[in-house]
C-alpha cells in the first residue's frame, strides 16, 4: 500500500498524536531520502515495535557546510514513497526547508563532548545541525521508538546522549550496518561514485576487516588496530580525513595503560569529490 506523504508539520503532529490516542505505538526513521536497503532495514527493525511506521525526508540545510555536497545531494521524492509503500512505511513526512527553518528560526541544540572528536573535527558545526532538526522531529511526532543506523556511528552516539540528557521520551533503537555482497556499506552518496571510484572504496571495508582479523588474533593495541586498518585505506582513496580505533562509549581513545573490551574502528575518507564514512565495532556490540 502506497504510504500517505505528508508535507505540513502540523499535520504530522496530528497524524501521530491520533495514532497513540487510538492505541498505536509510533515509530520513526528520519532520513535525507535516496533511499536503500540501509535504509529500509531500519524500518523492518521497527516492524515488532510499532503500529505506525514514519519515514521523514528532508534533506537539511543546517548540517551541511557552505562546502558540502547540499546542492547536488539526491532528491529522488517519487522512488522513495514506491519504496516506502513496500518496506511497511505507514506516513512520510517530507517538508519543505521554510516549514523547517520558518524566517526568525534561531534555535539549536547543541551536545558537547562526544561531538568533538573525529566527524566534529573535520564537519564543525554538522552535529549541531543534525541535532536541532532531529530534536524538531521528535518534538512533532511525540513519544516513540526511533531508529538510527550505526553506520553513522558517531551520530548514533551524539542521538543518544541528546535524548538520555534531555529526557526526550524516545526509545532508540540502534541498527547494524548493511553492506552490499562486496562488503561495501550502503550509502545515498554511492551513486556519485564511478564504477572506478566504487572498486576503490571497497578499502574503506577492507580496512575495518584488517582490524577485525588483528582484533581476532589478540591485538588489543588502538594504535595498531587503526594503522591496520590504515595500511589498506591508504592506497586506494585520494585522501584520508581520519581513521581512529576508539572506545565506542567516549569516542576518545582509551586511557593509556588499559586493556580496552570493546572498541570502535572508524574511518572517513575521500574519492574524489565523494567523502565516505564506516566502521566497524570490534568487541561486544553496542546495539
Ligand atoms: P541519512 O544519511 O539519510 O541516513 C538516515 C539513517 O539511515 C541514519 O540513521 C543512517 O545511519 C541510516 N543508514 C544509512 N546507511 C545505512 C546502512 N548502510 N546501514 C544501516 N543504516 C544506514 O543520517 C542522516 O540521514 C541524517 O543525518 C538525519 C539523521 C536524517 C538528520 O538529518
Amino acid at each position: 500500500m502506497p504510504p500517505r506523504v505528508i508535507h505540513d508539520p502540523v499535520a504530522l503532529r496530528a497524524a501521530c498524536d491520533a495514532a497513540r490516542a487510538a492505541g498505536q505505538r509510533v515509530g520513526l526513521v528520519p532520513t535525507m531520502g535516496a533511499l536503500h536497503q540501509g535504509h529500509l532495514s531500519l524500518v523492518a527493525a521497527l516492524g515488532p515495535l510499532t503500529d505506525l511506521r514514519v519515514l521523514t525526508i528532508f534533506v537539511n540545510p543546517l548540517q551541511f557546510a557552505p562546502t558540502d555536497d547540499l546542492e547536488r545531494y539526491p532528491r529522488t521524492l517519487d522512488d522513495d514513497v514506491a519504496l516506502c509503500g513496500s518496506a511497511g512505511v505507514d506516513l512520510v513526512f517530507a517538508p519543505s526547508p521554510a516549514a523547517m527553518y520558518p524566517p526568525g528560526f534561531q534555535t539549536h541544540v547543541e551536545v558537547e563532548a562526544v561531538t568533538q572528536p573525529l566527524e566534529g573535527e573535520f564537519r564543525p558545526g554538522h552535529f549541531r545541525g543534525v541535532t536541532t532538526v532531529v530534536n524538531k522531529l521528535f518534538n512533532l511526532v511525540g513519544p516513540c521508538a526511533a531508529a538510527f543506523g550505526t553506520k553513522d556511528y558517531q551520530q548514533w552516539r551524539v542521538l543518544g546522549r541528546m535524548v538520555q540528557d534531555l529526557s526526550m521520551p524516545v526509545e532508540m533503537v540502534g541498527c547494524p550496518i548493511v553492506r552490499e555482497a562486496d562488503g561495501l556499506a550502503l550509502s545515498s552518496r554511492n551513486r556519485y561514485l564511478s564504477p572506478t571510484d566504487r572498486a576503490r572504496a571497497l578499502g574503506l571495508s577492507r580496512g575495518l576487516r584488517a582490524a577485525e582479523a588483528l582484533w581476532a588474533a589478540g591485538e588489543r593495541d588502538a594504535a595498531r588496530l587503526a594503522a591496520a586498518a590504515h595500511e589498506h585505506v591508504a592506497p586506494s582513496v585520494d585522501r584520508i580525513d581520519y581513521v581512529s580505533a576508539v572506545d565506542p562509549d567516549t569516542l576518545q581513545a582509551p586511557p593509556a595503560g588499559t586493556t580496552p573490551t570493546r572498541l570502535v574502528v572508524l574511518i572517513a575518507a575521500h574519492i574524489g569529490t565523494t567523502r565516505l564514512i564506516d566502521n566497524a565495532e570490534l568487541g561486544a556490540s553496542s546495539h
